[in-house]
């Protein structure tokens, strides 16, 4: 097919030719002093997007996935109990991640249209003295459903808990907003493949004083994802391993360029542009899966199709006729719903591009949409967006 494909997946996401550019280049001396230099200023901007001057931060060469598993070893041992909620696919992967690492689970179902709400926090931890953390997914990538990891730390202080908070923030790091310090998180964790505009294969953490000390105190038993070696080694720029050299020369052109704009526009382009997709989720007559719309995030939507329709087939059409990839239904929505990724290096053409891909492709598959309703609710919202903006 011609032209360039779309790909709206909520991650990886699209790369901006700026950070393919910046990735374009012979492999450098990874002990070398110019190497040292991009390391020892990348810490701090990434700190910056974390939303923390007191963590330190560590980049694996990982995936979101590796990254769960490093929170969870440098912090806790194994017969530890860690609180965690069923609101979602990752939500329940990173809940299997920490029991398989001999953690013990306490894992509590809750509504998946909804955020894990504050007071079922309190009453669990209230219930379970001996909880040790609490982990949480900022930004459900499933579900479509942004966590409220401030009224979490609320609800842990409510109970009187002095467990560690780990966000997950694979779906919501340099989209939307996160605030490591103010919140008071103990361990961030995400992937380059989303917010970040980056390929996958780095695990990037930020790691809170409490997290630190527990890390130094005991933890699991731990190699590669010892995050003391790696702090150490940082201090002068090197690592204890050979890191992912070319894709940290791309996170630093996707850090300029975040800052470029400004974190504070790049979370507002992110909320104009869920805002229009949520729009034409609506005007399709189609419920959007988030049933909080204070609640619903900013990088992904994810759209139930009718009773009848797999939400596979929408994927289908969409790849097979219009070269478009959305994100797939992921455990107990499979099938339910379709998912619009809208995150990373994004703008407004590229999204009402989008929608009128899913529009011809609902059509197609003989759902009752108004061929351009979407696109016109879309642009409505953006457009009004815009006038609230000016004033
Ligand atoms: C919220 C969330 N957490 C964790 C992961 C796992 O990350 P990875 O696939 O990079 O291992 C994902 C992947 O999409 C995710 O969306």
């Amino acid at each position: 097919m011609p032209g360039r494909d779309f790909l709206q997946i909520p991650g990886p996401t699209n790369i901006p030719d700026r950070v393919l550019r910046a990735m374009d280049r012979p492999i450098p001396d990874h002990r070398g002093p110019e190497f040292a230099a991009l390391v020892r200023g990348l810490l701090p901007d990434v700190a910056r997007v974390f939303g923390t001057v007191q963590g330190r931060v560590v980049i694996f060469p990982t995936s979101g996935t590796g990254a769960w598993e490093a929170s969870l070893v440098n912090t806790l041992a194994p017969g530890d109990r860690v609180l965690t909620f069923e609101h979602g696919h990752f939500a329940s992967l990173f809940t299997r991640t920490a029991a398989n690492l001999g953690l013990r689970t306490e894992g509590v179902p809750v509504d998946w249209r909804r955020p894990v709400p504050p007071d079922v926090v309190e009453q669990v931890l209230r219930r379970h003295g001996d909880i040790r953390a609490v982990l949480v997914v900022h930004n459900e990538t499933s579900t479509g459903v942004r966590n409220d990891v401030a009224a979490v730390r609320a609800a842990m202080d409510a109970a009187g808990s002095d467990a560690l908070l780990i966000a997950d923030t694979v779906s919501s790091l340099a989209s939307t907003e996160f605030r490591f310090d103010e919140w008071r998180v103990d361990v961030a964790l995400t992937g380059s493949q989303k917010g970040l505009m980056l390929p996958p294969g780095l695990g990037l953490l930020a790691i809170g004083p409490r997290a630190l000390a527990a890390s130094e105190r005991g933890g699991s038993p731990r190699s590669f994802f010892d995050w003391r070696p790696v702090l150490r080694d940082n201090e002068t720029g090197l690592f204890p391993y050979t890191p992912a050299t070319l894709t940290l020369y791309g996170l630093r052109a996707a850090l300029d360029m975040l800052f470029e704009e400004g974190l504070a526009s790049v979370y507002r382009r992110h909320r104009r542009l869920a805002r229009a997709v949520r729009a034409a989720a609506r005007a399709w007559g189609l419920d959007v899966y988030c049933a909080d719309e204070d609640a619903a995030s900013d990088t992904l939507t994810g759209v139930v199709t009718p009773e009848r329709l797999d939400s596979a087939e929408v994927l289908r059409v969409a790849h097979d006729r219009f070269g478009m990839s959305l994100g797939v239904g992921l455990g107990k929505v499979k099938g339910k719903l379709f998912r619009i990724g809208h995150l990373g290096s994004l703008n407004e053409l590229e999204v009402i591009g989008t929608l009128g891909g899913v529009e011809m492709a609902l059509g197609e598959l003989g759902v009752p949409v108004a061929p351009g309703s979407g696109v016109a609710a879309a642009e409505r919202a953006l457009t009004e967006s815009e006038a609230v903006a000016a004033g």
